[in-house]
């Protein structure tokens, strides 16, 4: 399908934002030089460090990329909730020789500051997660010449994306690795979300606008699978978070497809709000008891993730990874999508080979 978005792009494959320090210019560089969209991620940065990164990474590359931002957060834990938790997890700050963080560190993630850098220098595409920008935004992004994209992980919430005016809506299925960019998070979210293909579905029936998939995404097969079922581009997280390219930690990176980490959840443990990792250590004592309470959850435990990575104790650490953390390969970033397309082209002979036959 061709839109304002795919025509951004020779390839239907973006590279997903990974906050935290994976996706740093090098990364997003190599994908869009190879034919992708690569992506830097805003969250948790400032808005300097968020310009900075937009600096480098024009000059390693003259091709078209993307950036994230998180939405503000409205205020909804339970009083005391953070309180409580704060008490639970006095052991692990004793354990790793540090203290937690503070809680009330900052909740709108610089939304506003970094919307004035993006307006003054305008990039290809922004995308956002954990809820809609106001119309008024997306507009002002359109006519500074950035295609703008909003997570959404049902139908109801694809709608809303439209209807504020975005260009597209990523679909991010339960598979994902990383936070699930739902909307409003409430403590009854039990975190089941809605599988990729049944998503995609979903929203492609509700509305109009293209659909980015996201979601345990890790073959060109799988991107084929998702273009057959209506998806303009296939959106990957953990396939690039273990090239070379990407800020991840080796701990980080090799844990992927270490046997000991045999499958992922969704958890609050280490942020709040759900999100996809493997389950380790941390996840399995605090995930079961974790408030719903993001960001003051993420900045309370922000010592101990830092503490336990210096003490090389993966463990201790939120390891982000989509369903398909298994088939990760190591390889240098621009040769991934190479080989990612080639995948997707044979899929794709092979489909209409099929259907041909069939006729
Ligand atoms: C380490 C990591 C960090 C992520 N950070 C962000 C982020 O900052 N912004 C965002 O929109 N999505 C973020 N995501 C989610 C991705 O956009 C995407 O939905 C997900 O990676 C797709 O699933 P996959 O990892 O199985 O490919 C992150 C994912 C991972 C694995």
């Amino acid at each position: 399908m061709s839109s304002a978005l795919t025509d951004l792009f020779p390839l239907p494959i973006v590279q997903a934002p990974m906050a935290g320090g994976v996706s740093v210019p090098q990364l997003a560089a190599a994908v869009s030089e190879a034919g992708g969209l690569g992506f830097l991620a805003a969250g948790y940065k400032t808005a300097d460090g968020m310009y900075q990164e937009i600096k480098q990474l024009r000059g390693l590359t003259g091709r078209p990329f993307g950036v994230n931002l998180f939405m503000p957060q409205p205020e909804y834990a339970e009083s005391g909730a953070v309180e409580v938790y704060a008490h639970q997890l006095a052991g692990e700050a004793a354990w790793y020789e540090t203290e937690l963080g503070d809680p009330d560190s900052g909740r709108d993630d610089g939304y506003e500051a970094k919307l004035a850098v993006l307006l003054d220098n305008p990039v290809a595409a922004a995308s956002f997660h954990f809820g809609v920008p106001s119309p008024e935004v997306l507009d002002s992004l359109r006519r500074a010449g950035t295609l703008t994209l909003v997570t959404a992980t049902t139908a109801e919430e694809a709608l809303a994306v439209e209807r504020a005016g975005a260009d597209a809506v990523i679909a991010q299925g339960v598979e994902a690795g990383g936070h699930q960019g739902t909307h409003r998070d409430v403590q009854e979210n039990d975190g089941s979300g809605i599988g990729l293909l049944s998503l995609i579905a979903q929203i492609r029936e509700t509305v109009g606008i293209p659909v980015v998939a996201a979601g345990g995404i890790m073959r060109g097969s799988q991107i084929a699978a998702v273009l057959a079922a209506g998806a303009s581009a296939a959106q990957l997280g953990t396939a690039f978070l273990a090239t070379p390219e990407s800020g991840a930690t080796e701990l980080h990176k090799q844990a992927l497809t270490n046997p000991l980490f045999t499958r992922t959840e969704l958890t609050r443990a280490f942020s709040g709000r759900p999100a996809r990792g493997l389950v380790n250590r941390f996840m399995r004592e605090h995930g079961p008891y974790a408030p719903a309470a993001y960001p003051e959850v993420h900045h309370l435990t922000s010592p101990l993730r830092k503490a336990a990575a210096r003490a090389g104790d993966a463990q201790g650490m939120a390891l982000w990874a989509g369903q398909g953390h298994r088939m990760a390969r190591e390889l240098p970033a621009g040769q991934l999508v190479e080989i990612l397309a080639e995948e997707l082209a044979a899929a794709s002979t092979a489909l209409s080979t099929k259907e041909g036959e069939e006729r």
